[in-house]
Formats: C-alpha cells, sequence, structure tokens
C-alpha cells in the first residue's frame, strides 16, 4: 500500500509513470479489472463533481467495490481520532480517497495505518490528483512535457500549488504563475518546488501580465472564488481585473499551436468567456475526463502498482 497525499512525496520517476498510465487509459479505453476484489473508500467533506464521481468511476471500472461517505457519516465527526479511523478502516478497505477542509498533514495522519492507501482529492494546500490529470491532458496534447511552457492565471490555490510541484517534478516543463498580488501561491510551496527542482528554475511567479515571459503553450486557469468560499475582501473582484482568459489574452501570450485548461467548475464570464472555454483551443472537457484516467493510474499505484 502507498499513500498519495502531496507530490513531493514522489520521485520524478513516480510522477512520470503514473501520468503515462492515465495518458495509456485515455488512449487504450477505461474498463479494466486491476482492482478486483479490492475495496475503495471514497470521504468527502467537501463538495465536488468531478473528483468524487471521478475516483468512483475509476475504482468501479478497475473491478473495486467503493463505499462513499459523506461530511458526517464516519464517527470523525463525533470526535474519534483520526489514527483511530486510520486502524480500524485498514482492515476493511484498501484505498481511502479524501477530500477534506485540512492541509496534507491531517490527510497524513489518516495515511498512518500501514494496511490502507490514503489518496489527498483535495485538501486545504494542494490537489495533487488534478495535476496528474492536468498533466495526462498535456502529455496526450503535446506528445510530451519536455520543452513546454504552462502560464497559470488566477487565484494562487490548491490547484496552483498541486501544478508547482508537478512541474518541479517534471524535467523540461516550465511553470509562470500570474497571480494578482495578495493572492499568490504560498512561498512555501514555491520553495518545496525549487527544492524539488535540484535549484533549476521551473516555476516563476509573477503579479501583472507584462511581466509573463511568453510565447506559452498552455494557459490555465481556475475559478477565482475556489470551492465558491467568500473572500474577505468585499472589493476582491477589482483585484483580478485584467486576469479574466479571452481570446485576446490567448492570442497575447499563447504560440500557434497554445491551448486552453480549466480544473473546473468554472463561472463562465468571470475567470475565462465562453469564447475560450468551448472554443477550439479550450482542452477543458478533456480534461476533466483524464480526472478520471488519473483517479484509475493513482488508485492502481497505490493498490497494485501494475507496469504498463
Ligand atoms: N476540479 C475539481 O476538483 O472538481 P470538483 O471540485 O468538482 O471535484
Amino acid at each position: 500500500m502507498r499513500n498519495l497525499i502531496s507530490l513531493a512525496d514522489l520521485t520524478p520517476a513516480e510522477l512520470d509513470r503514473i501520468v503515462r498510465r492515465a495518458v495509456f487509459f485515455g488512449r487504450e479505453g477505461v474498463d479494466r479489472r486491476s482492482l478486483a476484489g479490492k475495496q475503495v473508500g471514497v470521504y468527502f467533506r467537501k463538495s465536488s463533481t468531478r473528483t468524487r464521481t471521478s475516483f468512483w468511476s475509476a475504482a468501479t471500472r478497475l473491478g473495486a467495490d467503493v463505499i462513499t461517505y459523506g461530511p458526517n457519516e464516519l464517527q470523525l465527526s463525533t470526535g474519534e481520532t483520526v489514527e483511530d479511523t486510520s486502524r480500524v478502516l485498514g482492515q476493511y478497505l484498501d484505498a481511502l480517497v479524501v477530500r477534506t477542509n485540512e492541509d496534507v498533514e491531517e490527510i497524513r495522519r489518516l495515511g498512518s495505518s500501514p494496511d490502507l492507501a490514503v489518496v489527498n482529492a483535495l485538501s486545504l494546500d494542494e490537489h495533487p490528483t488534478q495535476a496528474i490529470a492536468d498533466l495526462a491532458t498535456l502529455t496526450e496534447r503535446f506528445g510530451s512535457l519536455d520543452g513546454l511552457h504552462l502560464l497559470a492565471v488566477g487565484e494562487g490555490n490548491s490547484s496552483g500549488a498541486a501544478l508547482a510541484l508537478a512541474t518541479a517534478l517534471s524535467p523540461g516543463l516550465r511553470l509562470t504563475l500570474l497571480c494578482p498580488s495578495g493572492y499568490e501561491v504560498p512561498k512555501d510551496k514555491l520553495d518545496l518546488a525549487d527544492e524539488l527542482a535540484g535549484g533549476k528554475a521551473a516555476v516563476t511567479q509573477v503579479t501583472h501580465p507584462d511581466e509573463v515571459e511568453g510565447p506559452v503553450d498552455a494557459v490555465y486557469t481556475s475559478r477565482w472564488q475556489t470551492m465558491g468560499v467568500a473572500k474577505a475582501n468585499p472589493d476582491w473582484l477589482k483585484d483580478f481585473e485584467g486576469f479574466q482568459i479571452d481570446d485576446a489574452f490567448l492570442d497575447r501570450f499563447g504560440g500557434p499551436d497554445a491551448v486552453f485548461l480549466h480544473d473546473l467548475p468554472a463561472v463562465r464570464g468571470q475567470e475565462v468567456t465562453d469564447e475560450v472555454l468551448d472554443g477550439p483551443r479550450s482542452v477543458a472537457w478533456r480534461q476533466a475526463y483524464h480526472k478520471m484516467t488519473a483517479a484509475m493510474a493513482v488508485l492502481e499505484w497505490c493498490v497494485v502498482s501494475p507496469g504498463n
């Protein structure tokens, strides 16, 4: 059993292997039985359309049985400790997929049982399986990540942090984070990315579009109000002026074959226009599909570890 809690726990070779497996599922089809006889729990304490459903679908397609838990359905919500929960569930389940309001260290405690593989399906500070789906989408589109330049625009949320770590582990991939001042990816995540990249300048963060050194191969954005949570400043929207992705933005920074990615859900007309999200350069819908192939690759890696 292996946990997938933070991308920082993986080696470049391990991340590459998981991403290539997701691309393989996208190319060859998604009906495999490599998890037959296994049991997977899906425990989400926050709302989700893609991640929860795609993990359920992935586990089922791989032949596993699945149990899902809502926010208040485990005795964790009445005070049982995280460690006791892990110890008990490890006797019933092979893997537990978790979305939580806490940071990765809380999920690590849930992953303390050696008999239970725990997958971080979004913590407060990281969204590792999203980044795996993102890299699978880019790999499928461009054939390789080597030499690509990705521009991620908007709030420096858990998807941005995961992209920074994934970039640091992917030789030849460059990431520019363009976040409004005050909404950047936290410094500790960028420091961790630098450390993982061995000092190579794989990730750059800037706060104004004029600071972006293009061209880029892909422009990525996220919903500005992450998880729909209102920001403290009632005038926060003003801070995001100039950060909407429209065709002019794509033309300004994108090279001739540039694509648009969005982790979804989107607020149409806010961080992205309809024309871009639904347009010919958008791979956001394929990216959503790769949530499922990424989930399959992650579950296999955690529970049965097959070759490709
Ligand atoms: N991208 C993503 O994590 O979507 P959900 O919140 O719907 O799972």
